[in-house]
């Protein structure tokens, strides 16, 4: 193991103090497997360089690098008052934003509802109608009301990859994540949720249409202007930025001005879709192929919140196979798919105690198992390796922006459950970014990763204004 990975990888002498020899030598080629060294890393940087570059072209590649017609940053003057509606990989959020002139302030009263599994499975008229449900609950316990004649503006932020003509409309390319809605794929989504807003006569009227790592760019942008990335660590992964027209050869005929700009939501989950640039294990290979979508987010799969639960399940899997781990145990729930997510690793990583208490009872809670103190220390120091290989390729998709468009400095605005609550992941992703990029280590990183938060609530709010004042979705309408 290299020096520089060894130092950004505290585990190995502490975790597995005492643990029988054996165990340790059959952890190498987890080790192999899973630390990436600079040298991988800048590689895979920029390979994924080329991917992005290749996204934006006419003939297109794995990377959508989808226009989303948002072409200009807040400047701190947008004011009124927005609907916004968040639909992710887990919850629906809805807000009411009131945005406050020169102040770059704002308020917001919000509720989330989980998305229940059927939904996410169910039919396009039910995923509607749920929204549409909710968001009438929600206007009426707020008493939120649309003056006479007047819908009330409303942002709609969904976190799935369209294809956008303008800014209140968008096709589908696919469900990713754990959704898979019939009758959406390829289609429009907004004359749909129209179509159930009508239904229950709500009277709103959607004005913008967004993915969340744009309300994320927009809303930590409009916070601190050295936001020059937004991106979304979580049960998936993607990130935007503000790219300049001219270096779009996809939108050449559209004849934008020459200064023109417009925020690119990358869809970077789908870089290398071909498996020609990331070391995949034989675990990435399985979780892809008994995934509801083999062979699409080929990178998303290897470093989200959604599928690093699953890899530690395998691996475990595999070495009780070998002997190595609960043997004489019942592993009935260890062998059920998707058994263990992202909060068993993080409460894992967390656990200080001298007897591993908390991992101890996630493991009978989530699994029925009673492991041995080595067999928690071994699994532990395997979610590190883990964890920590997620965290660095993680890097590679933000180093590989900056990259592409010559950034040296900038901060980055990350929101998402995995990089906000998942202690240790920002520092493990911060060490990725200087390895690739080869900072000093006695210097502070040019380049860093900042909580954000609000991307679906300000964020969107944020969109809405800009959408309504620059009118721009007829101008779009007419050249798309
Ligand atoms: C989706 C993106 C989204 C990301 C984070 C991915 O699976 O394709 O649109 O931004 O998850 O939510």
């Amino acid at each position: 193991m290299s020096e520089a990975i060894m130092s950004s990888f505290r585990y190995r002498p502490e975790i597995l103090q005492g643990v029988g020899e054996l165990l340790t030598y059959d952890l190498k080629k987890y080790e192999d497997w899973f630390l990436l060294d600079a040298t991988v890393l800048k590689k895979i940087t920029d390979d994924f360089v080329k991917e992005l570059e290749k996204g934006l072209t006419k003939e297109g590649g794995n990377v959508p690098m989808n226009v989303t017609w948002v072409m200009n940053f807040p400047n701190g003057h947008e004011e009124g008052r927005y609907l916004t509606i968040d639909m992710g990989g887990t919850n629906l959020r809805v807000c009411y934003v009131s945005l406050c002139p020169r102040k770059r302030d704002f308020e917001q009263t919000q509720r989330k509802y989980k998305i229940p599994s059927e939904i996410k499975s169910g039919t396009g008229e039910q995923l509607w109608n749920f929204i549409a449900d909710h968001l009438q609950a929600f206007m009426k316990e707020n008493f939120i009301e649309a003056p006479e004649d007047q819908p009330l503006p409303l942002a709609f932020t969904f976190s799935w990859p369209v294809y956008q003509k303008t800014i209140r409309s968008g096709i589908l390319q696919r469900w990713t994540k754990k959704f898979n809605v019939s009758g959406v794929e390829g289609e429009d989504i907004i004359p749909q949720l129209e179509a159930a807003l009508a239904r229950k006569k709500i009277p709103v009227q959607v004005v913008a249409l967004l993915n969340d790592t744009t309300g994320t760019l927009i809303a930590s942008h409009y916070r601190d202007p050295h936001v020059k990335v937004g991106s979304i660590f979580s049960t998936g992964t993607n990130a935007a930025y503000m790219e300049e027209c001219r270096l779009i050869p996809k939108l050449e005929e559209y004849g934008l001005p020459e200064d023109a700009k417009v925020i690119i939501n990358t869809e970077y989950g789908a870089i290398d879709n071909d498996c020609k640039i990331l070391p995949l294990t034989s675990f990435d290979r399985q979780i892809d192929e008994e995934s509801l979508r083999p062979g699409t987010q080929i990178y998303e799969k290897m470093v989200s919140g959604l599928y690093i639960g699953e890899m530690i399940r395998l691996i475990m899997l595999k070495m009780h196979g070998e002997g190595q781990l609960f043997q004489g145990q019942d592993v009935t729930r260890l062998r059920q798919n998707n058994a263990l997510d992202a909060t068993f690793l993080s409460i894992a990583e967390l656990d200080i105690s001298e007897g591993l208490d908390d991992m101890r009872e996630e493991f009978e809670n989530e699994l029925s198992l009673s492991p041995s103190i080595d067999e928690m220390k071994v699994c532990r120091y395997l979610i590190g390796l883990i964890a920590t290989r997620a965290a660095r390729l993680y890097a590679c998709g933000i180093a590989a922006i900056c990259k592409k468009n010559k950034i040296n400095k900038c901060h980055v605005g990350v929101d998402g459950f995995v990089f906000n609550k998942y202690s240790g992941f920002k520092d493990r992703a911060m060490q990725g970014l200087r390895d690739i990029f080869d900072w000093p280590h006695d210097e502070v990183g040019p380049i860093s990763l900042n909580a954000s938060e609000d991307g679906s609530g300000v964020g969107a709010a944020l969109a809405a204004a800009l959408a309504l004042k620059e009118g721009r979705q007829i101008g779009i309408e007419q050249i798309g």
